[in-house]
């Protein structure tokens, strides 16, 4: 056969593959809402950048008839592309092929482009559209799965990895996205479960529809599972560009700079700060006055939405920001705000990001609900997280910093560079009604006027302790500032810490309190 002959045929075998496959997907995909696994890819990635890889691996099953069924591309397309110039490796599963099931060949592509990935130290995405483990190729597909397990935590920390639930990600497939660092569902389309609607009717005698066991809402409120939700996916691919801009290739490197801008918030900081010190504000205003063109990413918006975390840049450079939010129960940390604190620290000492910690808590949440749930366990993850970390890390007290939330939120103790405090802040082991209830409680008991008594007590114990400058006279806080020069400190402990170099002491790996 000539040379042009071979490669016309090769031309007439691949469009055949993607044509058919894909106009049959797409009747399919259409019908449920959903786009086909190559639209996803083409509008995620910059035009003409995707090179695809092993199209034309087959699966070599052959129980329940699988010797007689051509499976295209193994229900998953791999490849390399790029998203705004930034390069990543990419596979999406095709849930018209097979349910998008896992089978070995299927697994073994994604496991190739894992390493692909991890070997030329760049994001990989994954998009997960599919029924789960194969179930005619058993044992296999099992495997599978544990392989790519066992890459998501190789690659955790080296190179970013994010997961796009677009579809059902069924059984043991949904461990997968909860071993990378940013799972993206999409409202109506993303469903992720252990055990799926049949198996909970048929053991627990329980109907529940799929959408209210796993769909995206419920991953984005209630389980944390999900770090950012759209309605469409559309929605989701501009919001997974965004996030690249903010991230760096890989854990050697730091985050693309940027332009500088000013912020554009028009409130000042003394505006958005309430006269009486015990109402709420939305901390999320004090971020943007404070970011280049307050432009701030939020992560994990809908969950545990008493400690606000993402990125925002300033003077051009990614920041990490962690901050209480006092408009949900006064911010105080408990297991979930605790949890997700201490995963997002981790990324970002992980990818060289530093991390600026904005702090307004009363402490950790009391009662025998957070006991029973463990907030000891997971209290203790943001206190290691903290500690672990040796990007630079710099402290903004804004107003309560008390007891153990003043100790965990990137207190000097744990490793701060740079605490600044306002004149604002109370730094204290407790509030000043319950610290005056107990250590002056002899005196209030035996007054004639026990209310005036404690009135006096709190009062005297805020003058006494309740402010920044015990701490400042200790040195715990560097310099207690003008809210309004907090974006100037910023910077400039920026600019002073660029060269940040400390090293954990040599060991295997810390025991957190996972
Ligand atoms: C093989 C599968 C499959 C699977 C779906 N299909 N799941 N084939 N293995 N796991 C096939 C169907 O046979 C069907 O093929 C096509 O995909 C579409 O499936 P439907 O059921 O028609 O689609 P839909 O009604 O939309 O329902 C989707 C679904 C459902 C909710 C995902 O298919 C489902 O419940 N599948 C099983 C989910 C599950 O329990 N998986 C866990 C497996 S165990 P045809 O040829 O008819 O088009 C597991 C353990 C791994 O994952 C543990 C690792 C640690």
């Amino acid at each position: 056969m000539s040379i042009t002959q071979r490669i016309l045929d090769f031309f007439k075998k691949k469009s055949q593959i993607i044509e058919e496959v894909e106009n049959q997907a797409k009747t399919k995909q259409e019908k449920m809402g959903k786009m086909t696994a190559r639209q996803r890819i083409e509008s995620l990635l910059d035009k003409d950048t995707f090179h695809e890889y092993d199209l034309f691996v087959e699966h070599k099953a052959e129980d329940f008839g699988m010797d007689k069924k051509f499976l295209p591309g193994d229900g998953v397309i791999t490849g390399t592309g790029k998203i705004l110039g930034f390069p990543v490796c990419i596979y999406a599963q095709d849930f018209t092929v097979a349910g998008g099931s896992l089978g070995l060949a299927h697994a073994r592509k994604i496991t190739k482009i894992m390493d692909h990935a991890l070997n030329l130290g760049i994001p990989l995405i994954g998009i997960n559209d599919s029924g789960g483990a194969r179930i005619q190729e058993g044992v296999n597909s099992l495997a599978g799965y544990g392989e790519i397990f066992f890459r998501n935590t190789r690659a955790s920390g080296v190179i970013p990895q994010i997961s796009v639930i677009l579809g059902p990600c069924a059984g043991g497939a949904v461990y997968s996205p909860a071993l990378t660092d940013f799972v993206f569902v999409v409202n109506k389309i993303s469903k992720m479960f252990i055990t799926g609607p049949e198996v909970i009717k048929t053991v627990l005698g329980e109907e529940i529809s799929m959408e209210d066991l796993g769909g995206a809402r419920v991953q984005a409120e209630i389980s944390g599972n999900a770090h950012f939700y759209a309605d469409t996916e559309f929605e989701c691919f501009e919001q997974i560009k965004k996030l690249v801009t903010f991230i760096p290739w890989n854990n050697r490197k730091k985050a693309d700079t940027f332009p500088i801008k000013p912020p554009k918030s028009i409130k000042t900081i003394s505006t958005i700060m309430p006269k009486d010190n015990t109402e709420p504000y939305d901390v999320r205003d004090i971020i943007k006055a404070i970011a280049d063109d307050s432009d701030f990413f939020e992560i994990q918006q809908f969950w545990a939405d008493n400690i606000v975390i993402g990125f925002l840049r300033i003077q051009g450079e990614t920041i990490g920001v962690v901050a209480n939010q006092p408009m949900v129960l006064a911010g105080v940390l408990d297991v979930d705000s605790s949890d997700k604190a201490a995963r997002f620290i981790r990324f970002c000492d992980s990818f060289n990001i530093p991390l600026l910690t904005l702090v307004d808590l009363p402490g950790y949440l009391p009662g025998i609900d957070q006991e029973h749930s463990g907030v000891i366990r997971h209290g203790a993850k943001i206190l290691y997280a903290y500690s672990e970390a040796t990007v630079l890390k710099i402290t903004v007290i804004m107003r309560k910093a008390y007891g153990g939330g003043y100790i965990a939120m990137c207190s000097r103790h744990l490793g701060a560079d740079f605490v600044f405090a306002w004149p604002m802040a109370e730094i204290a082991v407790m509030g000043p009604e319950g610290a005056a209830n107990i250590i002056f409680k002899k005196e209030i008991e035996g007054a004639e006027n026990p209310d005036e008594m404690r009135k006096l007590k709190v009062q005297e114990y805020t003058e006494k302790f309740a402010n920044p400058y015990k701490a400042a006279s200790a040195g715990y806080v560097d310099a207690v500032i003008n809210p309004e020069e907090t974006r100037e400190y910023i910077i400039h402990a920026l600019q002073i810490g660029i060269n940040k170099q400390v090293e954990n002491p040599k060991r295997k790996h810390g025991i957190p309190p996972f």
